[in-house]
């Protein structure tokens, strides 16, 4: 059984992210244009813009989900970069036959961890999005913020050295959403480095560095 104690986050080494001129091509257009993006280990960095301005896009290169087609990141290789990364998806990307606690116990067992501790671990994740009564229903049957919560705790379950959250509290009430924050904050603060995309700058205003696109390229932020 894992020794961790509840609701603590093991201490890890994160992954530092550095991108140079990163550009994405989809249709003939850059929906990624020359964007320079530090993710730092101990902090989180909040990705701002209008909707289709490159958020996911950005975000899901970080993650080594999606190819740049041109600049430079550190590191190089996306699948370095992927199997060190946990990851919330906007659309969720939950299994929908499987249950709350099936999701989120996946990647562990993808992982290789013995049953126990892929159970227990998926506990202390669900708990810790506020979701600790519902590991039995199944992923169809949750509504919108429920569904939101568990893929944060199936990112949370694996202890990543990165996290990427996209809009991870879109469909959270202000208590709910807190509490992901919250959550969130932990993961840095054990030593992931922290990535999410946000519309709300509020929750923009609790990370701790921001980078504001639209149109794919940075600009300066009209929330400092
Ligand atoms: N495969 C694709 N082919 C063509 N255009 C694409 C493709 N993927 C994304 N886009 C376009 O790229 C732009 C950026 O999309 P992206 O999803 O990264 O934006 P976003 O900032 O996350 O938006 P939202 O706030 O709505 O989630 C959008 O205009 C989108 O329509
Ligand atoms: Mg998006």
């Amino acid at each position: 059984m894992s020794e961790r104690t509840f609701g603590v986050p093991p201490l890890r080494d994160g992954l530092a992210v550095s991108g140079r001129g990163i550009v994405v091509v989809r249709g003939g257009r850059r929906i990624v244009d020359e964007v320079d993006v530090d993710v730092v280990p101990r902090r989180i960095l909040a990705v701002t813009g209008p909707s289709g301005s490159g958020k996911s896009t950005l975000l899901a290169v970080l993650a080594g989900l999606v190819a740049a087609d041109a600049g430079t990141i550190d590191p190089a290789d996306p699948a370095d970069r992927a199997a060190l990364s946990g990851v919330v998806f906007q659309s969720y990307g939950l299994l929908p036959v499987l249950t709350a606690a099936e999701n989120v116990e996946l990647p562990l067992q993808l992982r290789g961890l013995d049953r126990d501790e892929v159970r227990e671990l998926a506990e202390i994740a669900l708990a810790r999005a506020g979701l600790p009564d519902i590991p039995d229903r199944l992923a169809e049957e949750l509504s919108g913020g429920q569904r939101q919560r568990v893929a944060v705790a199936r990112a949370l379950a694996v202890s990543p050295a990165l996290l990427v959250a996209d809009e991870p509290t879109a469909e959270l009430d202000a208590d709910t959403a807190a509490l992901v924050l919250h959550a969130l904050r932990a993961e840095a603060n054990s030593g992931a480095a922290v990535v999410l995309a946000t519309h709300d700058p509020e929750v923009a205003a609790l990370c701790d560095e921001q980078l504001h696109l639209v149109d794919g390229r940075v600009v300066a932020s009209p929330f400092v």
